[in-house]
């Protein structure tokens, strides 16, 4: 996830220091390149905007730039995560206007970058690079030459700009920095002597602990002694006091949570929003679509947590689009699948990291036939994504925490915007609800998954299950509370059950249950099963269907809230989204457990975030 970073400061003096000791301070979010800009004050510096940015990792780029050295009375540096186009000098921010007034970096997706670029080459700018932090400096610039001050250039910028974003922008004239928030975080400082703004705290709170919120739709102008808050649409002043923030370095990081578990569950309403942008801009997706509808044989290959979300697409491709996919785990494709390959045969590898060893070695075994190979994954540029003829991003910047969480839904997201594309016009999904959605869902089930945490804490082995589009949910919910409570938690289909794990349901024994509701009628039998054999049935699922007179009104005497010991509700929403939303209280009751048991989610034993080994 990028970061950015500005100060303002009363006259020219070193700021490299600094910039880079901000930069330092971003990095846990994740970056591939870096830049340092500088302005000296009223452009009387030769030259005015020292830009010095490349690719690589902090220490080693300042080595080669010694941004140390540079000095001036503003700064700006960014961190970039790339979400599309490859890491490269030319892509790194900040980046420049066309005549070298302007300098600015912007944190986020601009998701219409394509067409500004083209309007803005053909308005006769000088654009030059692909990266869409360029298109914030342009789109400012644009009515800068038409003679706007720049809190007017900016909220006009604002209104051809589409997408979740924040950025910082100066003019080598006057003594400011200005940054606007639409969708991506920002906060101010407030120091003796300086002024500065970032994408998060860890890099004010050194220089400042009073601190001003931002919010969206908010324009900041910074002097080295005041700043001054406007509203985008209107122009009008905010008047807003300053708090004092008392917390540690640590939890800055965190963004205010315990961990970055937490963190990264909440933060799963914006990058569920931000990749559904991302996708309805992208021209990515169409050959994406094409190479699913027009395969032979079509496979979802993953490992672990990705290979769950396989399992989700492959039912949302069922149901929705009518494509037949099959999900494998990757060493099972390579040792079951792989050698039947053809031309006509489409594979998608499916891969957080985009790095794991099995995922590459299914991969190699499928180059080594014709078919075609596409990616998705978090990390660009990651061997995945060099290795596919189509990749698309998951868009949800760094994940920190070992346990996947946020990469998980925004690959469900995934699957769930291709199939929907493909299917039905009449049925389609109304995705400026699922942000919402995801929201209400943490809101709603984080207090009953703690509780269902502590009925489940005193076992050491339990059983999820899932049926149809909640199989892979169970698997993954059942994953993640093995990943770090270190209970034994068995994942599987529920009406499998039967079949003989049922021998070991005694008195308390617990069994919870995802369903989604075109599954509930079926499931039920499966929740009475345990239920009268003395289990107890914890049930993951929306609105009684029972209680609201549909369907289940056929059966009601096996009405899931009669048989379950917990319900878990969900908010209502329609088949395939409560799929999607079920993972969501599954992610806390693991890390409430977890926590009550004195482990650490972040980082369990014996796990690594990235698996580069067979
Ligand atoms: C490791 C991680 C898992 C992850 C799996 C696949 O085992 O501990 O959490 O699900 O790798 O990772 P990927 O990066 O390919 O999605």
């Amino acid at each position: 996830m990028c970061g950015i970073f500005g100060i303002v400061t009363e006259q020219n003096q070193p700021l490299g220091k600094i910039l880079v000791e901000a930069g330092q301070r971003l990095s846990y979010r994740g970056y591939d390149s870096i830049g340092c800009a500088t302005i000296a004050s009223d452009g009387r510096g030769t030259p005015a905007i020292d830009l010095r940015k490349d690719t690589g990792k902090i220490d080693e780029v300042n080595s080669r730039l010694n941004f140390e050295e540079m000095s001036g009375q503003r700064g700006i540096v960014q961190l970039r995560w790339a979400t599309f186009g490859s890491p490269s000098q030319v892509n790194s921010q900040p980046h420049l206007d066309s005549d070298g007034d302007l300098v600015g970096a912007h944190n986020g997706n601009i998701v219409n970058n394509v067409s500004l670029r083209e309007a803005f080459v053909k308005e006769g700018m000088t654009v030059r690079s692909s990266n869409d932090g360029e298109s914030c400096v342009h789109a400012v610039e644009r009515y800068y030459d038409q003679g706007c001050d720049m809190v007017e250039s900016i909220r006009r910028a604002a209104r051809t700009l589409q997408g979740d974003y924040a950025f910082v922008i100066g003019h080598q004239e006057g003594d400011t920095l200005h940054a606007i928030k639409q969708g991506s975080g920002l906060v101010v400082g407030i120091a003796e002597g300086a002024t500065c703004v970032s994408s998060d705290l860890p890099s004010i709170l050194p220089l400042t602990n009073k601190i001003l919120r931002m919010y969206d739709g908010e324009i900041v102008t910074l002097w080295h002694d005041r700043v001054e808050l406007r509203r985008v649409d209107d122009g009008t002043l905010i008047e807003r006091e300053p708090e004092i923030f008392t917390e540690g370095m640590g939890a800055a990081e965190k963004g205010g949570y315990p961990h970055f578990m937490l963190k990264e569950i909440h933060e799963q309403p914006q990058v569920a929003a931000e990749l559904i942008h991302w996708l309805d801009a992208s021209p990515h997706v169409a050959p994406f679509l094409e190479a699913l509808t027009s395969a032979r044989r079509l496979y979802l290959v993953g490992c672990g947590t990705s290979y769950h979300a396989c399992l989700v697409g492959a039912a949302y491709l069922s149901r929705l689009a009518g494509l037949g996919a099959v999900p494998v785990l990757a060493p099972q494709f390579t040792e079951t699948m792989a050698h039947t390959l053809g031309p006509e045969d489409t594979i998608v590898f499916v891969s957080q990291s985009g790095e794991t060893k099995d995922v590459l070695n299914a991969l190699k075994a499928a180059r080594r036939s014709e078919a075609r190979i596409l990616g998705v994954l978090n990390v660009i540029g990651a061997t995945l994504m060099l290795a596919s003829d189509h990749y698309l991003p998951l868009a949800c910047g760094y994940e920190i925490s070992v346990p996947a969480t946020k990469t998980y839904l925004n690959q469900v997201v995934l699957f769930l915007y291709l199939a929907d594309r493909l299917g039905r016009p009449g049925a389609r999904i109304d995705w400026a609800q699922v942000p919402n959605l995801i929201a209400e869902t943490l809101e709603l089930t984080n207090e009953p998954a703690r509780r269902v945490a502590e009925v489940l804490n005193p076992f050491d082995e339990m059983y999820y299950l899932g049926y149809g589009s909640t199989l892979g949910v169970a698997l993954e919910g059942a994953l993640k509370l093995k990943e770090i409570t270190y209970a034994h938690c068995e994942g599987m289909l529920s009406s499998e059950f039967k079949h003989g794990p049922l021998s070991a349901v005694y008195d308390g024994y617990p069994v919870l249950f995802v369903t989604a509701p075109d599954d509930a009628a079926m499931m039920v039998n499966h929740v009475n099963e345990v239920a009268c054999r003395g289990g107890r049935s914890i049930v993951v699922a929306g609105e009684d269907p029972l209680l609201r007179g549909n369907v289940m009104g056929e059966i009601s005497e096996s009405s899931m809230g009669e048989s379950a010991h917990d319900y878990l509700l969900l908010p209502s929403a329609g088949h395939e989204l409560t799929a999607l939303l079920a993972v969501l209280p599954l992610q806390l009751i693991s890390y409430h457990m977890s926590v009550a048991r004195g482990i650490d989610p972040d980082f369990p034993r014996n796990l690594s975030k990235t698996l580069t080994v067979d």
